[in-house]
């Protein structure tokens, strides 16, 4: 029988954890790179000597040659976005081939009306809707992500991308489709001419045409692979405290985005990976609305904002800061079924006298608690517990084994690792592939 490994890598945390790094060093000892959640909303930064990629809907193994990258059904893809990234990547000297790149034919498209309603509703509900509990804005990435995923559920007026492959099927469609949704969007205040059905279905076939070689059946694709003795390693986008059914919700996303989605969103069918990598920042950030029980608003948030660079990837938006929150990491790796941690951006914390770990909450009536509160009105009403540990001044950047670091930043390490009960296989002490510290023997 052939031995095969099968590895995840799930964000732990609100996302920005450094996902597309650790994707782009395991991507060495795996044959295929699947996303399976999300779209365009994610942003994984891979850095490779001197240059940079930020990759929004193509798996960031794309960048290893010889690799199949897959966007597995569970994708909502916006096609414009997808030929957009294929044709900057190719400039720069990547090869795509359609062998190496795969679109699921049942992934749902991301037409421009969904945008418009995601960024026309997030509007509303920031200016006018403001109730008891204030702002209802969800401070999406607006880029359709919501409304794609909406009327997948709703089904009826939902596009995938085998039916772009139709341009008559696809006008008759657009034709009722785009009827309902000029009414839903005047509704949202959407000040534009009506959506235009046949320049809409035009557009969109021809997105198809280009695409056409890529797309297909990646169910069966994937499990032909997996039959053949193909390694898979399945790239998370978002995180698990964004996952539709396990997040913060409603300030989430609209996907299951932590490893609960792989099943569903690839077609393959548990168990799907042999090890999942949670992969967590040394401290905590987030970007968009809803509750953060240990963001730092004032001088800390800001330093650490300034020093890891904490700007959003898509939408170049601050993100908001604070210090590591290890009650919501080990909530995640139990919903993830995390069996080792790659802790992210260790370098960030350099500097500090002394470092903060989040253990436990209190809550309103008094009781503390270790366990995570998935529901934003539940965590809202959570105050962090701390334990405090010493800082180190030295830069770690240059680190090149584990041995190299500081002794107060090995025992940050260790308080995590024994905090999580799991092994911290990988530290990353920088943006590049090189500043990354791995346990002897880690990838088996
Ligand atoms: P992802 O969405 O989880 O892939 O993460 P992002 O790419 O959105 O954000 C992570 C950012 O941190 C990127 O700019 C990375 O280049 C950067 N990064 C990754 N690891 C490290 C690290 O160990 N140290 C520092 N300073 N930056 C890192
Ligand atoms: P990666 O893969 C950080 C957040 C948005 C917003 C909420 C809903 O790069 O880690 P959406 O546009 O999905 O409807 O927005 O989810 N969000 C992310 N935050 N990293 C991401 O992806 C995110 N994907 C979505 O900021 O708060
Ligand atoms: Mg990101």
């Amino acid at each position: 029988m052939t031995l095969q490994r099968h590895t995840a890598v799930t964000g732990l945390q609100w996302g920005d954890e450094g996902k597309g790094k650790i994707v782009d060093l395991l991507t060495a000892d795996h044959d295929v790179v699947v996303r399976y959640n999300g779209g365009a909303n994610a942003g994984h930064t891979v850095v490779i000597g001197d240059q940079k990629f930020a990759i929004h809907l193509i798996p960031s193994g794309i960048l290893s040659p010889e690799k199949t990258s897959v966007i597995g059904n569970g994708v909502v893809v916006d096609p414009e976005q997808l030929l957009k990234e294929i044709d900057e990547l190719q400039e720069r000297g990547i090869d795509i081939t359609p062998g190496s790149l795969l679109v699921s034919d049942r992934a749902h498209v991301v037409m421009p009306y969904h945008k418009e309603h995601d960024a026309a509703l997030e509007r509303v509900l920031s200016s006018t809707a403001k109730g008891d509990e204030g702002d209802l804005s969800i401070g999406t990435t607006k880029r359709g992500i919501g409304p794609t995923y909406a009327d997948k559920v709703h089904r009826s007026l939902a596009i995938r991308m085998g039916e772009l492959l139709d341009p008559s099927h696809l006008e008759s469609r657009l034709n009722v489709i785009c009827a309902i949704r000029t009414r839903e969007l005047t509704a949202l205040g959407v000040v534009a001419p009506p959506l235009d059905p046949q320049s809409l279905a035009k557009m969109y076939a021809e997105f198809g045409a280009r695409l056409a070689p890529y797309i297909t059946d990646t169910v069966y694709a994937l499990n032909d692979m997996r039959r053949d003795g193909q390694s898979i390693l399945f790239e998370g986008a978002n995180a698990c405290l964004l996952d539709i059914d396990h997040g913060t919700f409603p300030y989430v996303t609209s996907s299951n985005s932590s490893s609960l989605g792989i099943p569903a969103g690839t077609g393959l069918a548990p168990p799907c990976a042999d090890s999942v990598v949670g992969i967590m920042k040394a401290y905590t950030t987030r970007v968009g609305a809803g509750p953060f029980p240990t963001e730092e608003i004032g001088d800390i948030g800001e330093r650490i904002r300034e020093r890891g660079k904490e700007f959003g990837t898509t939408t170049g938006r601050p993100r908001r800061c604070g210090w590591l929150d290890i009650v919501a990491v080990r909530y995640s790796a139990m919903i993830c079924g995390a069996t080792s941690i790659a802790c992210m951006l260790l370098d960030v914390l350099s500097g500090f006298d002394e470092l903060k770990i989040c253990t436990a909450y209190m809550l309103p009536d008094g009781s503390k608690t270790d366990r995570f509160l998935p529901d934003a009105r539940r965590l809202l009403g959570a105050e962090p517990v701390y334990e405090t540990l010493p800082g180190w001044n030295e830069e770690i950047t240059s680190a090149t084994e584990r041995s190299d670091l500081p002794g107060n930043a090995l025992a940050y390490l260790d308080r995590i690792e024994s905090l999580l009960e799991l092994p911290i296989d990988i530290v990353s002490v920088g943006p590049e592939r090189t500043q990354t510290l791995e346990a002897a023997g880690c990838r088996g």
